[in-house]
């Protein structure tokens, strides 16, 4: 399998080689900005616009023959930690101000030491590069200096890339992976309703005990692949249409933002055009699922909860406030009515205009004091006392 990858990997670049990518990528990522504001929230912009003036900036230099210090003179050169005895420390700047240029360089560079964990460092920018962490890189942890500022950009397609899961523009199968401060986002073209092959993931988490500390996830169509393993997402800002949530992982979200971009739904319609989960449960031994705790979910169109990917779906929003783009009913069986009686999916001290239950399908459950004690916090879903670094 990873061989496989590797091949993608490589064509990627081939493919970036022959049609002049990087050399072009300014106007790339400000017409892909510029579809997305259309439709977008407040922190792409941010993005686009800082990357945009750096760009500028850096293209000012090169006018006036600047050298390589003038661009580095506002590298923030005492933020980057020093190694400890626990960690080594790898920096990443796309102007060339420390040890690498491409996260990928940075992640390939990495080898195990005394058991060290691998920080690396991300310098504010946009890093237009597909990036793989390989099951033989554990411990690694992506340290950017914010979501609105240092994000990773791809725009694979699932027609691109050999289907949905490989189109990811990270993606994770190392264990132990943190990252912090950073956004992970696909740019591919928005799908128009009735498109085939447009799913495109931002980020694919395959690895287990992996941990995401107010980090950004930018998509549309299966925006965050939550594949498989124990993960959590805390402070997260989470947007996207369809499925933004998808996979089979087991997975606790704490006070992060999911932002639904589905298209605005006309008043007097009744369609619902969008869904934040799909979780893919598909039997009853696997021990994987979805907790939303404390979470914000608004945006646009009309959603629901989750969408019963496989027959043994299991998704809780406890203390979550819903905005009235929730659909009253509030989640779907795929249209499969065999699966309401294996699907799990709980609601618990929501609140707000989508929070109302008393329209909800009638598998969807109301979920008393103890059943929900076991999704509330790390220790007790994904045994984080284990493995969490808090
Ligand atoms: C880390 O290194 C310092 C100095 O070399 C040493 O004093 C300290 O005990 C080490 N800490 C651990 C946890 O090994
Ligand atoms: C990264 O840069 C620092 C500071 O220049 C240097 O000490 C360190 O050895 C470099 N690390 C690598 C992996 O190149
Ligand atoms: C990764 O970190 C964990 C926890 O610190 C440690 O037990 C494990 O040995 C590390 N693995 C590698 C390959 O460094
Ligand atoms: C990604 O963007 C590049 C540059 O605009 C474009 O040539 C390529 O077709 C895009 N890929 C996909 C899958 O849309
Ligand atoms: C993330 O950025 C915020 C705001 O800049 C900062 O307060 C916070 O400490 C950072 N968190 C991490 C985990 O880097
Ligand atoms: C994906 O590929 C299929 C088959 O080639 C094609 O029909 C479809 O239009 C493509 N989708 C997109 C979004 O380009
Ligand atoms: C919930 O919805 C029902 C049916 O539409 C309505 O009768 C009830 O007043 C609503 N409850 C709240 C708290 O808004
Ligand atoms: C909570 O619900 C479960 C499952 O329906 C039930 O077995 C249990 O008795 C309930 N507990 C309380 C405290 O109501
Ligand atoms: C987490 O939940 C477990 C089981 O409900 C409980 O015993 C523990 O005190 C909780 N921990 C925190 C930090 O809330």
């Amino acid at each position: 399998m990873i061989f496989k990858y590797t091949n993608i990997f490589s064509m990627v670049v081939a493919i970036l080689a022959t049609t002049h990518l990087l050399s072009s990528n300014l106007e790339f990522v400000k017409f892909y900005f510029e579809e997305y504001r259309a439709v977008s929230f407040f922190p792409t912009s941010i993005i686009a616009n800082q990357y945009i003036s750096q760009l500028n900036r850096r293209h000012h230099h090169h006018e006036k023959k600047a050298n390589k210090v003038d661009i580095c003179d506002d590298f923030p050169r005492d933020s980057v930690p020093l190694d400890t005895n626990t960690t080594t420390t790898f920096c990443v700047d796309r102007n060339g101000c420390c040890n690498f240029t491409t996260i990928q360089s940075a992640v390939d560079a990495t080898i195990y030491i005394n058991l060290k964990r691998t920080l690396i460092w991300i310098n504010n920018g946009i890093y237009f590069e597909k990036v793989i962490i390989p099951k033989t890189k554990p411990n690694i942890t992506f340290q950017g200096q914010g979501y609105t500022t240092t994000a990773i950009v791809w725009n694979d397609t699932a027609n691109s890339s050999h289907g949905t899961f490989y189109s990811a523009s990270v993606q994770v199968f190392a264990t132990n992976f943190v990252a912090k401060n950073i956004s992970f986002m696909n740019v591919a073209p928005i799908p128009k309703p009735g498109d085939v092959g447009a799913q495109a993931v931002a980020i694919r988490v395959n690895g287990d005990q992996a941990s995401f500390w107010g980090c950004g996830f930018f998509g549309a169509q299966d925006t965050l692949h939550d594949d498989r393993g124990r993960h959590y997402f805390k402070e997260c800002y989470i947007q996207g249409s369809i499925d933004f949530i998808f996979g089979n992982a087991k997975s606790l979200y704490e006070d992060c933002q999911l932002i639904s971009m589905a298209p605005p739904v006309p008043m007097g319609q009744k369609n619902i055009n969008g869904a934040v989960t799909a979780h893919g449960r598909a039997s009853a031994d696997e021990d994987s699922g979805f907790a939303f705790v404390r979470c914000n979910l608004g945006g646009t169109g009309r959603i629901w909860l989750g969408r019963a990917w496989r027959p043994f779906s299991k998704v809780v929003f406890a203390y979550t406030i819903m905005s009235d783009i929730v659909s009253p009913e509030g989640w779907n069986d795929f249209n499969d009515p065999t699966r309401d009686q294996s699907i799990f999916y709980g609601e618990y001290m929501c609140m707000g205009g989508g929070a109302n239950t008393s329209m909800r399908v009638p598998y969807a459950q109301k979920l008393n004091d103890t059943q929900a004690s076991l999704f509330l916090n790390a220790s007790s879903f994904i045994d984080g006392d284990q493995w969490l670094m808090l």
